[in-house]
């Protein structure tokens, strides 16, 4: 059967309507980590606009996880309480919660995009960031140290995901992402660019996905069989010349996340170092690298669907990618910016007019 676009997408027990969905969007517009209106309304609107799944942004499972101090976090029962109005309304409106839990490693504490970006100072509000080693995010000169992690704290680490999960279950969200992309903590434990242990977390492939396999398992245990999880991972680190993350390396983890329990892989790129050389950045640019994924994971007859993200904008581009089997869905975060309402116009575009409903309120847009 030829799905479509508008194809529900049937992950664990749960039916996501639609095949478009909202990537997380980091806001940078949360007091002390804490969801506020402009979630519910930015969310929301995504939500009111059809898309079949809508995920918030980048949310650290702990303070020292946040990319910059005003980033959104889970980290205690009151977070939960603030991001739950947001899940149920997303709920309400025919569009499935999901949560993006993160860590943001050596790339944490820095300053909100519009205030320059860099490192925040510690007098200035600022922490000691984390990773798996000694060697500081490249940043010109500008290098903050970061503490290398030890086994017990790896321990809390993956105890924080699973606390974090629990509190997002409580929430409402009925999809947990794990943030494994980007350059943020659990990419820098699989890339050999930021790695360098010599445990059983560092070295080979094996070590070097252990703790990303680790906090799979450990958010799967908490979060119910018919609620899917989610990891979004780089496919690749674009860095040539020296040992890096790779789309074969990520061909290769694909089944064993499902192995732990992920449910989809979500598949973006890049991230690690500021020497990463993306050679182009155009619509779909790492469709490609979702496709090498998907064959792969049919190979190995691994049950995890896997979807694409980056540079897509149309709706003809979308339905192409789901149409021609390449990716289970696409999702989509700088259209969402400028056209929260994306699915229903792209449905009639479509020649699917009724694949979205537009919310009763707003019928009469459509039907005078
Ligand atoms: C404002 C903004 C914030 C973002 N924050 C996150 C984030 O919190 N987590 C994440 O995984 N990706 C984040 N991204 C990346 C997007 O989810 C997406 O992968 C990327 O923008 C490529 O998709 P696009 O071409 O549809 O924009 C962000 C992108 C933008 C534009």
């Amino acid at each position: 059967m030829v799905e479509t676009l508008f194809s529900p997408l049937t992950l664990g027990g749960t039916e996501i309507p639609n095949r478009v969905m909202v990537s997380p969007m980091c806001q940078y517009s949360s007091p002390e980590g804490l969801a506020t209106d402009w979630h519910l309304v930015h969310l929301g609107s995504r939500a009111v606009g059809g898309a079949g799944l809508v995920m918030t942004e980048a949310t650290a499972v702990t303070p020292a996880g946040r990319i910059s101090p005003q980033d959104l976090g889970i980290w205690s029962d009151e977070h939960a309480d603030a991001l739950a109005p947001v899940a149920e309304f997303v709920r309400s409106q025919g569009s499935v919660p999901a949560i993006q839990l993160a860590h943001a490693g050596r790339k944490a504490s820095t300053r909100r995009p519009w205030e320059g970006g860099g490192p925040v100072p510690l007098d200035e509000g600022g922490w000691e960031t984390v990773a798996p080693s000694e060697t500081p995010y490249p940043r010109d000169g500008d290098e903050q140290p970061t503490r290398k992690l030890d086994r017990g704290d790896l321990e809390d680490l993956v105890a924080d995901f699973a606390d974090a999960a629990e509190r997002a279950l409580d929430a409402g969200f009925e999809v947990a992402e794990i943030h494994a992309a980007h350059g943020y903590l659990l990419h820098e434990f699989l890339s050999p660019v930021a790695n360098a242990r010599t445990d059983e977390y560092g070295g080979s492939f094996r070590n070097r996905t252990r703790l990303l396999r680790e906090v799979t398992s450990a958010v799967r245990s908490v979060w119910p069989d018919e609620k899917p999880v989610f990891v979004r991972i780089s496919a690749t680190d674009w860095i040539d010349g020296e040992p890096s993350w790779d789309v074969e390396q990520s061909a290769r983890l694909a089944p064993l996340l499902a192995e732990a329990g992920a449910d989809l892989v979500d598949v973006s790129s890049g991230g690690i170092s500021p020497a990463q050389d993306v050679p182009h950045a155009g619509p779909g640019y790492q469709l490609p690298y979702a496709e090498v994924i998907r064959e792969h994971v049919r190979e190995e007859s691994a049950d995890v669907a896997v979807a694409t993200v980056g540079g897509i904008t149309s709706p003809e581009q979308a339905q192409e990618i789901v149409r021609n089997d390449r990716a289970d869905a696409v999702l989509m975060a700088r259209e969402f910016l400028r056209s929260p309402y994306w699915p229903l116009h792209a449905a009639p575009e479509l020649g699917e007019d009724d694949a979205v409903d537009w919310p009763v309120q707003y019928r009469r847009a459509v039907s005078e």
